[in-house]
């Protein structure tokens, strides 16, 4: 971590500027971005840390996921969350955040290499219940989700847990779970990605 830290001491509140320095990395780091944060990480890291962007809006979406991960707990969804925390900021004020890291994305899950169906059929995902149909369209967005996602999320946590994740979501306008953002650790659906995207 102190190698990012260090990394970006003297790095302005700049995407390009950021990114700059990302680019200096040995090829034993990686990074990654979307709409409004970076997540770098090592090869033997089994975390992220993510560092908001600074050019499509004035809002920080790593402290939002902080916030949203806080609310989860009174929702009782927080299992479901990959855990992020504030652990650093720059002299120039760019903050740092930690987050665990997922095996793979639900895009990639569904790359043959991974071949994440077969699993899932293995399991007998229960595909077409009809709370699966429920939370796809009642969160706010959330024809979005994944099927297998959320029907291997209401296998493995029930049909209350399926209705607290859409109240939460709807509440703290979690309008975003595309399949970059939601994916997969030790075979359980998680959200990596759970900060809503809005102006
Ligand atoms: N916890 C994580 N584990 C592994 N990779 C991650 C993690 N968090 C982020 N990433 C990678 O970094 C990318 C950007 O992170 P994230 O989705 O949080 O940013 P974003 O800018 O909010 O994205 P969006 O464009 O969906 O709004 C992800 O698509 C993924 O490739
Ligand atoms: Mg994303």
């Amino acid at each position: 971590m102190e190698r990012i830290f260090n990394l970006l001491m003297n790095v302005n509140q700049n995407d390009g500027a950021i990114q700059d320095a990302l680019d200096t990395l040995s090829s034993a780091f990686q990074y990654a971005y979307g709409e409004s944060r970076f997540a770098v990480w090592h090869k033997d890291w089994d975390f992220v840390l993510k560092i908001p962007r600074y050019g499509y809006a004035s809002i920080d979406f790593c402290q939002r996921e902080v916030d949203n991960y806080r609310e989860a707990f009174a929702y009782g969804v927080e299992r479901i969350c990959l855990p992020i925390e504030h652990v650093h900021t720059t002299p120039t004020g760019i903050r740092i955040y930690k987050q665990l890291r997922y095996d793979f994305c639900t895009s990639d899950a569904l790359d043959s290499r991974i071949n994440y169906r077969q699993y899932l059929r293995k399991r007998n995902v229960p595909r077409d219940e009809k709370i699966t149909a429920v939370v796809m369209g009642a969160c706010h967005q959330g024809y979005r989700l994944n099927a297998y996602w959320v029907a291997r999320m209401v296998q493995l946590y029930g049909k209350k847990f399926a209705k607290s994740f859409e109240q939460w979501t709807r509440d703290c306008r979690i309008n975003d779970l595309h399949d970059l953002n939601t994916g997969w650790l030790d075979n359980k659906p998680i959200l990596l990605d759970y900060a809503g995207f809005f102006h």
